[in-house]
């Protein structure tokens, strides 16, 4: 007779794998700026003091317009985003004294195709990200590559209605396959789509302007598979490319609990983490749409148009790993909420930061044994990280002590999955250095190690500030997550 501890509990772990890749993560339409680059959709979501919801991508044709016509009215952080453009080589130095082993950055669509469906690809921009990819070779730093981080070329999304237009998806598909060639053997994590259950009918994920479109509930849905079918062509494409590649599907995390334990808010939950989560996740992981959402797509007079051998495409496709970012989590209730992604209510025992985000690092290791149970595949944390309004101190430096603590929870979060037998293999935390917010495009949500003496209008010195976390997180990449 033995002892289950004494055989099986040989699988168990006492902390991080000793590949385990420490990263941080950055997307180009925040970090880069616009220049050598064609416009797209992300730089026009203006800095609006006054109104922060009009920044939010989902612009009329009239207000794009207004805002190519008459740049001068307008404020775009976004075509400044940090100058990592220029200034690469010194924030990947800065960002290696860290010691991290990996970096997730976006490539952007309008600095390969400066209008998306140019005949040929920029030389110059191709050549930027093989500097980029030399410069984090010399410091060991293993690249995870996203291809769309919400950044639609402008001309795609104006001239043919982004992702549901076949001459646009044709022309993702080209870009890809330009950037997946070139930049060949030397990424291995691909993530086709940032986030895909965050796809809405609009300029930033579908690249949709909102009132040329009839019908806008329906088009999400045909937008959501027309991604779909082009992740699978991606890794389909990727594969050939090299057999080495390996292709994540990205989540959001919002997985929802109950607002109490009646029995209607906890089928509400289930019900609605299936619709705005693993929807997405199933399809892109186990190949097939799943029960549950046609029975949703029934009874709520939905459904897609599907191309013949899509979904045998989808079937044979499936993506390698889970990417999912993590930041906040809610609950739901089933008399006041709806379906909707988002429509969800602040959980009362949690804190909130200033944007009314809240601290649940619990809500990270419940996603992580829920996705593991589910799923089966290697898991990486894409984003997470913690906004908070900042200001230099006098000592050229900012004491961010609620920084540390949010990280410190989530990265224990993290390694009591990993304990738990969950398969995680890498961890990029949001962001190495303070940039353009995506949802209001302020500044002032600093969510960096580093602090960026940059204000929501791109006024500063840009100068780069190491602040307390910077210093706290090389040591826990030092102790491979030991000194937390
Ligand atoms: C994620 C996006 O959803 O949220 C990032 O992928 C974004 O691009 C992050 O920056 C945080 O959102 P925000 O609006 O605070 O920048």
């Amino acid at each position: 007779m033995a002892h289950l501890l004494e055989t099986e509990g040989k699988r168990l772990t006492d902390g991080f794998p000793e590949d385990f890749l420490w990263g941080a993560a950055v997307s180009a339409k925040q970090a880069e700026g616009a220049d050598g680059r064609g416009l797209s959709v992300a730089d026009l979501q203006d800095f609006n003091p006054d109104d922060k919801t009009k920044v939010k991508g989902d612009l009329t044709m009239a207000q794009i317009r207004d805002r190519l016509d008459h740049p001068e009215r307008y404020s775009f952080p976004k075509k400044l985003g940090i100058e990592f453009y220029h200034r690469y080589a010194e924030d990947i130095e800065l960002l290696s004294g860290l010691g991290i082993k990996c970096f997730r950055f976006s490539v952007s669509w309008s600095r390969i195709f400066p209008n998306g469906d140019d005949a040929e690809p920029s030389e110059q921009g191709l050549a930027y990200y093989e500097s980029l990819l030399d410069c984090l070779e010399e410091y060991d730093i293993e690249p995870i590559v996203t291809l769309y981080h919400d950044d639609m070329p402008v001309n795609l999304a104006v001239s043919f209605n982004g992702f549901l237009s076949e001459h646009v998806r044709s022309a993702f598909l080209r870009y890809a396959k330009v950037v997946m060639r070139r930049l060949a053997g030397r990424v291995r994590y691909w993530i086709p789509v940032n986030q895909i259950n965050l796809t809405r009918v609009g300029l930033s994920s579908l690249g949709i302007v909102r009132d040329t479109v009839e019908d806008l509930d329906a088009k999400k849905l045909q937008g959501v598979h027309h991604k779909f079918v082009l992740c699978a062509k991606v890794a389909q494409i990727g594969r050939k490319i090299d057999p080495q590649n390996r292709f994540g599907a990205m989540l959001a995390d919002f997985l929802l609990n109950p607002l109490t334990c009646k029995p209607e808010d906890v089928i509400m939950a289930t019900r609605k983490n299936q619709m705005t989560m693993y929807f997405y996740a199933d399809v892109q992981l186990r190949g097939r749409y799943p029960g549950y959402a046609l029975h949703y797509f029934k009874e709520n007079g939905m459904d897609v148009e599907v191309e013949r051998g899509e979904l045998e495409l989808i079937a044979n496709n499936a993506m390698d790993f889970l990417a999912v970012s993590y930041y906040n989590s809610n609950v739901v209730s089933a008399e006041k909420n709806t379906m909707a992604i988002g429509d969800s209510i602040i959980n009362p025992y949690l804190e909130k930061n200033p944007w009314g985000w809240t601290v649940n690092p619990t809500g990270l290791l419940d996603g992580m044994l829920r996705y593991w149970d589910r799923y089966q595949v290697p898991i990486m944390i894409a984003e997470n990280g913690f906004g908070q309004v900042e200001e230099l101190g006098s000592d050229g430096t900012v004491h961010d002590d609620y920084r540390i603590s949010y990280l410190r929870a989530h990265i224990t979060a993290i390694r009591e999955a990993v304990q738990s037998g969950v398969e995680m293999f890498a961890y990029c935390l949001w962001s190495p250095i303070d940039m353009v917010s995506s949802g209001t495009s302020e500044m002032r949500k600093r969510y960096g190690l580093i602090y960026n003496d940059q204000d929501d209008y791109g006024n500063g010195s840009h100068r780069r500030y190491p602040k307390d976390s910077y210093y706290w997180y090389r040591d826990v990449v030092a102790s491979n997550g030991k000194n937390l």
